[in-house]
Formats: structure tokens, C-alpha cells, sequence
């Protein structure tokens, strides 16, 4: 099935796609109402969007559906349900294949579990899982039922967890008996049982058995996935749900600007079409792809297309419970050769780190499976862009950088190989997919020139937007529809080309992007400055070469306080515990004070600016002006001294 183009094929490939979307553009209505028809419903739609209250859209208004049934039910009056949904391999190399019927039954088999557990419609469900096959089961039994998933990186610390939990307030949790990282061994259970100390919302806790060990187990609370399982009959149906288009599917959080990370709620079906349809369009996948999403469905990207698109489309999925490097550099290599992966899509930080081994760990494979390589999370640099392109691709696999975000349900700026692919240039996601109005726009709102920074907004719904934050409409408005009036803020810095090539260049708030993952300054402030020894931090990114950035912390201490590089360990240590390995400061510097505004706001601007000794520019709104001058000399001290601990 690939998009049809009624019109002069003598044209370019670019003004075909431009001709698409414009057509998409000027008839969003009449464009959805056709797509939409490409998934099952049980009841279709009375009217395509209700724009009525901006910018809560309503997509699909009084259409009833459930995705669980379009990326399982719907296959299995086929051959397809012989088909592998996913192929798992974990790190110790135990591979299991998973078959679309042998899919349905066990998600029936679990949502039949989680309603005798007393899931209902709109309830919610954490799920703190590794990268088993039983996450993505949970996933599927849950919204079978009706029910919200908020799933939980199972890297994050136990403090994440119960915020999440208690944000959401979930009533059962999903999680498993550790996990396996460099053949070392994760304790995830007591994570959650730290966690729960600090929840009171959950009543039942599922275990998946992924290492055997032995847990603690809490009598009344804590069940194994498998005893609770092997109670309920292979043959077990559990209707989907009848959901309305416009019921909440799902909730993920992520960093924003302020303290608290966000819950992005997604809908059942504006969702459910767009996954399906951008999927479609950037790749273009066949019956006999072998796709591998190297993200952790612990993100969105794992969500939309390790999960939903791809079960969508009934494709055969890799799921690989591990790191990338282990237990050699050419893992991802071994990994695509073994299965004879045809689309590999990752992201620019693994690019870089496998880039960084040499050629010959992938030259050592046969790679000639490979069709089509994705990238996906930050900007790709063009080195990385060339090597992924001429190294591991041969020239012959075109790079489908995706760019989007956890916000946007699913890609937004890509080449379109199911339309029309572009000319690519390395380093650009080139052009808006079909019915997103994307633009480039300065301050003030107005377009931004040919080849000026500005910044990327959207101008009119999608459907995989998300809905509102969970419990919290204005912090939506304000996040996203404040500042340009009717459209929505990307939070990220574009350039436009002379060729209408969309350039994306990275956060344009205080948002950190440490490999691919997302990190709020103010979030990573305040868990360092809830150590003891601290009275005031300020974090700002620092380029990175494989990460693309880490934080850097300056820190004032509290009185009684000495600055040491034990002091800066203890810091990092514990920052790692309360957010996660991956917010772990790459250095700390101690700082007699912060450079603030005479409002009190900490210029981040020039801390970034002395990390990268560059000019500090403007400095007219500092209250004192020392203290820039105070910490350029602490940066330089500690650079040469402890190298920044
Ligand atoms: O800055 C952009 C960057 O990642 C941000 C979204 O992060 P998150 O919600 O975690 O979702 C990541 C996976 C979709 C964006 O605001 N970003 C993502 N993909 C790209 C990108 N920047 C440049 N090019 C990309 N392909």
C-alpha cells in the first residue's frame, strides 16, 4: 500500500511531497477522514475534528475503537497470526520468538488477570518493567481493558517511580525481579519497594520473573506474573474495550522546563491513526521486514513504534533486553545479522558510540539484509550521519532521521519514503509530513528567514498530539499555546534552507538532551540541591562528543560545607539515585555564589558561556557582577586542579 500520487509523476520528488501535504493541509478534515479508515472501528466517527475549544482538539468525535484490537484482533483471521510479532534476544543471549497469536492470547490471558485485579476503564497502571517481552503485554492488556498505561523507564531511580505513581495515582504496578545490565544484575523489585513506601495508591504489585532471584515479596500485594497466569485458561477472550476516540490511552511523563515532569496524555484515536500512518509513511515497511526500534519502550519512541505502529502494521518487531556493547562492541551488528534485520532505527548517541569502536566491528558482519536506517532523539551530525550512511548502509539504505517528541505522538519531520522521498542532506530531517503545517518563526512570531535561527512551531492540530497534561490543562496552555497565540511550541530551534529543508538544532529552553534522553535544568537542580550539602545549583549543558550533552553543575554549599572531590562524587552518587544513572552530573563545580538577574533569576547563559570560554555577552542585568568573574576563575581552578572532579 503505498500513498497514491494522482498527479504528474514528472514533477520532483520534492514538489510531489510538498504537493501532498498541501493538499493535506488545506483539507484537514477531508484528509483524516480518509486515512482514518485504514483501522478498525466499531462505530466511525461523526466528525473528524472539533476544534471548538482550542488547543483541546478533539479528534474523531464519536468514533469507537481500541488499538489493542487494531495491532492484535485484526490479524488473526490471517496467516499473519503465524507470524513473529517480536523476536527477543536478551543479553545473555536466550532468544524467544513471539507470534501474533501466541501475542493475543497472553495479552487476553493478562487483561483477564488485571481485571479480576479490579482494572476498570480509566484506571491507571505503572508498569516498571526491563525490556521483556511480558512489557509489552502489559501495555496491550492494559488499554485492552480501557485502562491507562504510564509506563516508567525501569532505569529510573525509586524516587521517579513514586512520583509517577503518585502523580497518576495508579493502582497496580507492574514490575519484575531485577534485571540484567552488563551481565549485572538490577535490583528493579526493591527500587519499587522504595518506591512504595513513599505511594499509597497502589493495591497490587505484579512480578515478572526475569532473573529467578529470589524477592521480597508482600503478602497480599505482591503476586508473580506467571503463578497469577497459569491460573487463567489458554483460551481465555477478553473483549476490547469500546473506547471513544477522544478517551485518554495512555500517560508518559517527561522533563519540561519547571520542577515537575510532565504527564503527556495521549488519545485513543488520533493516536492510534497517526502511529499507523507516520510509520507508514517514513519507512514504508513490507509483509516481510524485519524491524528493530533499539529504544527502550520505556520512551516514547519504544511506545509508538516498538508497540503500537509496528503491531499496527503486523510486522515482525526485535526486542533486545540489553546493552548495545555487550558483551563486545559489535553486538547491534551481531544482533542485525543473526536476524536478519531490514530496518534498523536508533539513535544518533549509539551511532557515535558504535562509530567510535571503528569500522571494523561492522565490517566483520554481514549486513546485507539492511534497507533502511532511522535516526532518532537529538540532531544527527553529519559525520555521523555519513558514517551510519556509507559504513553500515553501503550507500544503498536511505537515513530516515525522525524528528519529534514525546508531546507529538509520532514523527513529524522526516523523509517520506511511502510518498516520495527526497533528495536527502545529511543532518536534516527534511520536510513536514502530510498534515502537519509546520514553520519557522522568530520572536516575534513572524517567519524566520532562509537560513535564520528560529524557532519551530505547528500551526494546525495533528492527530497524534497530545490531549492536555494529566491534571493539569494549564499548565498545557501555558507550556505549549502561550507564546505564539494558536500554535503550538516546540521548544526547539530550527533553520529553514534555501530549499525549504527543515535543520534541527536542538532545545531552545532549558531543556538537556543526555543521549537522546530528555532532562529538565530546574528537575536536576532541585534533586541536587536536596542534598544537605547544598544551598543553590545551576545546571547547564556542556558538548558533548557521543552524547551530545551532559549536565554540569555549579553549587553553592552550605555553610559548614567543604568544597572536595569526595563531595562532588557524593553529589553525582546521589543525584543518580534520585533520578536515574542517566541525570548524573558529569562534573560539579563549587562556586561561592550564582550569577543572578536583579529579579533573582540564575543566568545560565553565562555559565554556559564560561564553560565554553566564549564572550559573556550582555551582562547589564546581573545583580553582581563578581561573581561571574569569581566562578570563571573556580571553572579554571578546578579545570586545572581536579579536572572539574
Ligand atoms: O529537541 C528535539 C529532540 O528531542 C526532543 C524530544 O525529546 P523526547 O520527547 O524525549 O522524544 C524523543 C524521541 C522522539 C525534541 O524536542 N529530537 C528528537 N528527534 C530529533 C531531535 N532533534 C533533532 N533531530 C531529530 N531527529
Amino acid at each position: 500500500m503505498s500513498e497514491s500520487l494522482p498527479f504528474d509523476e514528472y514533477k520532483t520528488p520534492i514538489a510531489n511531497l510538498l504537493e501532498v501535504r498541501r493538499r493535506s493541509i488545506d483539507d484537514l478534515e477531508g484528509f483524516w477522514d480518509e486515512k482514518a479508515r485504514a483501522l478498525h472501528w466499531f462505530k466511525t466517527w461523526d466528525k473528524v475534528l472539533d476544534d471548538s475549544n482550542p488547543p483541546f482538539y478533539k479528534w474523531f468525535v464519536g468514533g469507537v475503537t481500541n488499538i489493542s484490537y487494531n495491532a492484535l484482533d485484526v490479524h488473526m483471521d490471517s496467516w499473519r497470526k503465524n507470524k513473529a510479532a517480536y523476536i527477543w534476544e536478551s543479553e545473555e543471549g536466550t532468544i524467544k520468538t513471539l507470534t501474533y497469536l501466541e501475542l493475543y492470547r497472553e495479552v487476553n490471558k493478562f487483561a483477564k488477570v488485571l481485571k479480576d485485579l479490579g482494572v476498570k476503564k480509566g484506571d491507571r497502571v505503572t508498569i516498571y518493567l526491563p525490556m521483556v517481552p511480558e512489557l509489552p503485554i502489559s501495555l496491550l492488556a492494559t488499554v485492552r481493558l480501557g485502562a491507562m498505561h504510564s509506563v516508567v523507564f525501569s532505569g529510573f531511580s525509586s524516587s521517579a517511580l513514586a512520583d509517577r505513581i503518585n502523580d497518576a495515582e495508579s493502582k497496580i504496578l507492574i514490575t519484575s525481579d531485577g534485571g540484567y545490565r552488563r551481565g549485572k544484575y538490577i535490583p528493579i523489585k526493591e527500587w519499587a519497594d522504595e518506591a512504595l513506601k513513599n505511594t499509597d495508591t497502589i493495591e497490587k504489585v505484579i512480578v515478572v520473573r526475569r532473573t529467578g532471584k529470589e524477592v521480597n515479596m508482600v503478602e497480599g500485594r505482591d503476586y508473580y506474573y506467571d503463578e497469577l497466569m497459569s491460573k487463567v485458561s489458554e483460551s481465555t477472550y477478553i473483549p476490547p474495550e469500546p473506547m471513544k476516540a477522544e478517551d485518554p490511552l495512555f500517560i508518559l511523563y517527561t522533563s519540561g522546563t519547571t520542577g515537575k515532569p510532565k504527564g503527556v496524555q495521549h488519545s485513543v484515536g488520533g493516536y492510534m491513526v497517526w502511529a499507523y500512518w507516520t510509520l507508514k509513511w517514513a519507512f514504508d515497511p513490507k509483509e516481510d521486514d524485519i524491524w528493530w526500534c533499539s529504544a527502550d519502550i520505556g520512551w516514547i519512541t519504544g511506545h509508538t513504534y516498538i508497540v503500537y505502529a509496528p503491531l499496527m502494521h503486523g510486522l515482525t518487531g526485535i526486542m533486545y533486553d540489553g546493552a548495545p556493547n555487550y558483551p563486545a562492541p559489535d553486538r547491534v551488528w551481531e544482533i542485525i545479522e543473526r536476524h536478519r534485520v531490514t530496518i534498523l532505527y536508533t539513535s544518533p548517541t549509539l551511532i557515535r558510540m558504535l562509530m567510535g569502536y571503528g569500522d571494523e566491528y561492522v565490517l566483520e558482519h554481514d549486513l546485507s539484509s539492511l534497507r533502511v536506517l532511522g535516526s532518532v532523539g537529538e540532531p544527527i551530525n553529519p559525520e555521523a550521519w555519513k558514517w551510519y550512511y556509507t559504513v553500515v548502509g553501503k550507500e544503498r539504505c536511505p537515513i530516515i532521521d525522525t524528528w519529534w517528541q514525546t508531546e507529538t505522538g509520532g514523527f513529524m519531520i522526516t523523509p517520506a519514503r511511502g510518498i516520495s522521498l527526497v533528495p536527502l542532506k545529511p543532518g536534516s530531517a527534511t520536510f513536514p509530513l502530510p498534515g502537519i503545517d509546520a514553520e519557522v518563526v522568530d520572536e516575534d512570531g513572524n517567519p524566520a528567514k532562509v537560513g535564520e535561527r528560529g524557532y519551530l512551531i505547528i500551526k494546525k492540530p495533528w492527530p497524534g498530539m497530545l490531549q492536555t497534561l494529566w491534571k493539569d490543562p494549564d499548565r498545557y496552555k501555558e507550556v505549549y499555546f502561550s507564546r505564539y497565540p494558536g500554535a503550538y511550541y516546540t521548544g526547539d530551534y530550527c533553520i529553514k534552507d534555501e530549499d525549504g529543508y527543515f535543520w534541527l538544532l536542538g532545545r531552545a529552553d532549558e531543556v538537556l538532551k543526555v543521549a537522546g534522553h530528555r532532562i529538565g535544568t530546574m528537575e536536576l537542580e532541585s534533586a541536587i540541591v536536596s542534598h544537605p550539602a547544598v544551598s543553590e545549583a545551576a545546571v547547564v549543558a556542556k558538548p558533548d562528543p557521543i552524547k551530545m550533552e551532559v549536565p554540569v553543575a555549579f553549587v553553592v554549599l552550605t555553610s559548614g560545607y567543604e568544597p572536595s572531590e569526595e563531595l562532588a562524587n557524593e553529589i553525582k552518587k546521589y543525584v543518580a539515585k534520585s533520578m536515574g544513572p542517566i541525570a548524573r552530573p558529569d562534573s560539579i563545580f563549587f562556586v561561592a555564589s550564582l550569577p543572578k538577574t536583579r529579579s533573582g533569576k540564575i543566568m545560565r547563559r553565562l555559565l554556559k558561556a564560561v564553560i565554553l570560554g566564549k564572550p559573556l555577552g550582555d551582562i547589564t542585568t546581573l545583580e553582581d557582577a563578581a561573581s561571574v568573574e569569581a566562578i570563571k576563575k573556580a571553572y579554571e581552578e578546578f579545570k586545572k586542579a581536579v579536572g572539574g572532579a
